[in-house]
């Protein structure tokens, strides 16, 4: 383990894709759509990050979903752009449609291949759901040189038919096999094992991809499991948004490779400073606030309030931070004044905020403090100045 907060660099690293799904999966969570402005938008914002593959929609599921990766494909000439198409003919026609004037245009064709999915949804058998698979790639292909398979509820498949399926598109003409964990029901180890037996079926034919759902609280462990077994590119949300309980957070995925480059010696081209930026621009964009304890962008990720933690963070930041906030954009360290606040705490933010307190005004201010973040959670500056204001003027008097 980095001894440090992650500051041990491997010598060599690994290439990863980082494939953006926000304006796809992560659109597709009750109460999250965008309109075709919006994400123009966020689109130009994720190029700015650095993310590899923009999934711009699935252009057979609304005239604004075509109109949205049509938009984007023309302006957004740096990352591919993908589009989601069910493995049928009409969907990938009008996928492509959407997608033909993009400068680097992927067309990402689905279809389950687990049991349950095979006999109670679409009603065919495992050979069909082969032919299927094989049949769509390779109309794919007649449009597009780039071609990504996802073989959906790929964690609940059998191991066996799966492989057989990743064999089957990469000779239909896939270049990339997604193997997702749609419902987050696999643990980490089922994750390695999933990706190391594909690979071993498929060797380098294809780049495998990971997809996680976070049903479980899983996904970004998950999404780790996957890179560790193989997998070389990563589906991810913005703020971990998606279907149900969402999608692996990008910014958590990836801040996980910078802070363990010890264990994780992958490299990705996401610059980080722009995390925080990126992911108020979306919470914008949806009118759906970032909870405060939201890992890398939540309001909390930099605040320490209780006394101890204030304490080891003014005699070195390493006590209490595994990276700082500027190297994912955000505003700063908080030192909160509440009930769990220290008095070296409280001394810190008045000095901040101009007031140097003799040692006796200093712990007056702090016995009235307290019982008063009891009752309001936190003090701010206003009432933490106005509290200063009368417990000098109390002070001065018994002088
Ligand atoms: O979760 C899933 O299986 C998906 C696929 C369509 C890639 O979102
Ligand atoms: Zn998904």
């Amino acid at each position: 383990m980095a001894p440090r907060g992650g500051t041990l660099r491997p010598v060599t690293t690994t290439p990863l894709t980082i494939f953006d799904t926000t304006m796809r999966d992560g659109e597709q969570a009750p109460g999250f759509s965008m309109t075709p402005a919006a994400k123009a938008r966020l689109a130009t914002q994720l190029d700015c990050l650095g993310v590899d593959v923009i999934e711009a929609g699935f252009p057979k599921a609304s005239v604004g979903d075509f109109e949205a990766v049509r938009g984007i494909a023309a302006r957004v000439r740096r990352p591919i752009i993908a589009a989601l198409a069910r493995a049928l003919e009409d969907d990938i026609d009008c996928a492509w449609e959407a997608l033909r004037g993009a400068a680097r245009p992927r067309l990402h064709v689905f279809l389950a291949t687990s049991d349950i999915h095979l006999e109670y949804k679409l009603r065919v058998d495992r050979a069909a759901c082969r032919q299927m698979a094989a049949a769509a790639v390779a109309h794919a292909r007649r449009y597009c040189p780039d071609v990504e398979f996802s073989a959906e509820d790929a964690t609940r498949s059998d191991p066996a038919f799966l492989a057989e399926v990743a064999e089957a598109v990469i000779e239909a003409g896939a270049s990339t096999v997604n193997l997702p964990d749609t419902v987050g029901y696999a643990l980490p180890e089922d994750i390695g094992a999933m990706f190391a037996a594909v690979r071993a079926r498929v060797g380098d034919g294809a780049v495998l991809s990971a997809h996680c759902h976070d049903d479980l609280g899983l996904a970004v462990s998950n999404s780790l499991a996957a890179i560790q077994a193989g997998a070389r590119q990563v589906e991810c949300t913005i703020n971990g948004i998606g279907e149900r309980a969402g999608n692996a957070a990008l910014e958590e995925i990836v801040m996980a490779l910078c802070v363990r480059p010890d264990r994780l010696p992958y490299r990705v081209g996401i610059r980080t400073e722009h995390l925080f930026e990126t992911s108020r621009l979306l919470s914008a964009i949806v009118a759906v606030p970032v909870p405060p304890n939201k890992a890398i962008v939540g309001d909390n990720a930099f605040a320490h309030e209780a006394g101890v933690h204030q304490d080891g963070m003014l005699k070195h930041r390493l006590t209490y931070e595994i990276m700082e906030p500027a190297t994912v954009g955000a505003p700063g360290t908080r030192l909160v004044i509440g009930k769990h606040s220290g008095i070296r705490g409280v001394d810190a933010r008045c000095r901040a905020l101009g007031h140097h307190l003799r040692p006796d005004d200093l712990t007056r201010l702090y016995a009235r403090l307290i019982p008063l973040a009891d009752q309001i959670k936190e003090l701010d500056d206003t009432r933490l100045a106005a509290l200063i204001a009368e417990t000098r003027g109390v002070g001065a008097e018994a002088r």
